[in-house]
């Protein structure tokens, strides 16, 4: 779970820093920035896997590898690209090789500096200048106290007994040099090291096993940042009986994985039929059947008068609607979900609901049947003041919930030795679950502002429609 992130010389982000509940949800005009944060996550996920080239040159980014880089108005790109992510993990992880072992700490800070040079070839070269990977002290931890009950603050972050605060990822300069290594983290001997001045990888994307717990826990944590783009073509269609039984991003997989879930207990399509039964009335049964013929599984809909609808036939927003309602009593399905304007093919009138679904599929911090339960975590974007006027219209405003409301401010920035104007993205806080609005990097001035340029938002057509 992301708790707090800095971002710095990444596209419309300039000395950028905000915080996450585990249901965030992020408001904003057109262009102002909300993408580019699910950009940025999206390129940390990709560095935390592959070598520096391929993270960038990655086809899930919006731009090519400069574009990355934030313009100032010259045209001139950022030299530097600086970010940190603070998370809490799941206490115990496991490696492919199947062992799993139990984290000391499961409160992490990951930063990482990467420098863009023009090489003498003319090319633009990428190396990593610094990186971090750092258990967060306990007394220093700000975030934990105010987003988890007391009571159930051990479960999710244990004690910690024996040598306390060692980084498992360091940056020092040694005879002159940049070095980057992982001294320890739980094994004796030198760990791995890098020379920062050729790094072209990160360290954290070297680790494959749970010989070093944290690093392979953090790596693990930002590889499977997960961005929802449910496609109804790929939504619709049965799955093969070879086929995964994990629903991915683009909802493949969804009859297989209702499959799994039925063979595993009967209870859970009850579940699923209720909840959408809640959302549209008109359907009474969800269910999934062997197509013995084609070797595949097919969902079927059966609705209020006993007509059966295979997935091939039902709308786009009632797939949409069906596929969070498994996800959500799905078992397998664990860790953070990036969703980009959860209101789109959904009718207003639903969205109420809609939103009800989506708090269900994050975790409750103050809630002891969570306790203990893999995390999960709801990143959502919108630009629909209908979407917002919901969340401030409910009462029962959850304590694991934040919204935030994004724009863009001229800033004078100083890079690259010089002085610009720059289009930056502020993303502030307006309501969250505790009611509190307490941030370090917000004025209350700020705060006040904000919330009269929500209400104003809110009065759009959009909204009164
Ligand atoms: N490298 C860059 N440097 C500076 N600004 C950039 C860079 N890349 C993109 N931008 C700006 O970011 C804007 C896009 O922001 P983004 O896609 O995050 O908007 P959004 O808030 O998601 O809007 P919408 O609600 O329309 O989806 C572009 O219009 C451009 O002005
Ligand atoms: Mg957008």
């Amino acid at each position: 779970m992301i708790t707090r992130i800095e971002i710095d010389g990444f596209k419309t982000f300039n000395n950028f820093q905000m915080e996450f509940s585990p249901f965030t949800v992020i408001a904003g005009t057109n262009a102002s920035g909300k993408s580019n944060l699910f950009d940025a996550l999206r390129l940390l996920s990709n560095i935390a896997e592959f070598d520096l080239k391929t993270a960038f040159n990655n086809t899930n980014l919006r731009g090519e590898a400069l574009e990355q880089f934030s313009q100032y108005s010259n045209g001139e790109f950022a030299k530097l690209m600086r970010f940190s992510v603070e998370v809490l993990l799941d206490s115990f992880i496991s490696d492919n090789w199947g062992e799993t072992t139990k984290l000391k700490y499961t409160r992490i800070r990951y930063e990482i500096e990467i420098m863009r040079e023009r090489n003498s070839k003319g090319f633009d070269d990428l190396s990593i200048t610094h990186e971090v990977l750092k258990p967060i002290k306990h007394q220093e931890d700000v975030w934990v106290k105010s987003h988890i009950l007391k009571g159930l603050l051990e479960n999710w972050r244990p004690k910690v007994i024996g040598r306390r605060g060692i980084p498992y990822i360091l940056t020092e300069q040694r005879e002159g040099k940049t070095i980057i290594r992982i001294p320890q983290d739980g094994k004796p001997g030198p760990g791995r090291v890098s020379v920062a001045n050729k790094t072209n990888q990160t360290l954290l994307s070297s680790i494959n096993s749970v010989d070093f717990p944290h690093v392979f826990a953090a790596k693990q944590e930002m590889i499977n940042w997960r961005f929802l783009q449910l496609n109804p073509e790929v939504l619709s269609k049965p799955s093969p009986r070879i086929s995964s039984d994990i629903i991915s991003p683009n909802g493949g997989n969804l009859a297989a994985a209702l499959f799994r879930l039925k063979i595993e207990d009967g209870s859970f399509l009850l579940d699923i039929s209720r909840e959408l039964n809640n959302l549209l009335p008109d359907f009474v049964k969800v269910d999934v059947t062997e197509d013995v013929a084609e070797n595949r599984f097919v969902i079927k809909l059966i609705s209020e008068d006993g007509r059966e609808f295979s997935s091939r036939v039902l709308s786009e927003g009632t797939l949409r609607l069906l596929t969070l309602c498994i996800l959500k009593y799905d078992p397998k399905y664990k860790g953070i979900l990036c969703f980009e304007e959860p209101e789109n093919g959904i009718h207003p009138y639903r969205i109420a609901m809609m939103i009800d679904l989506l708090k269900g599929l994050s975790t409750d911090l103050y809630d002891k049947e969570d306790s203990g339960l893999p995390l999960r975590q709801m990143i959502v974007n919108t630009h629909s003041s209908v979407f917002v006027g919901h969340l401030f219209k409910s009462n029962d405003f959850p304590l694991n919930f934040s919204v935030w409301f994004s724009k863009l401010v001229t800033n004078i920035s100083s890079k690259n030795d010089k002085k610009f104007k720059f289009k930056a993205t502020k993303i502030l806080p307006v309501r969250e679950g505790r009611g509190q609005l307490k941030f370090d990097f917000v004025s209350f001035g700020e705060l006040e502002m904000t919330s009269l340029e929500v209400d104003r938002y809110l009065k759009t057509k959009d909204f009164e429609n």
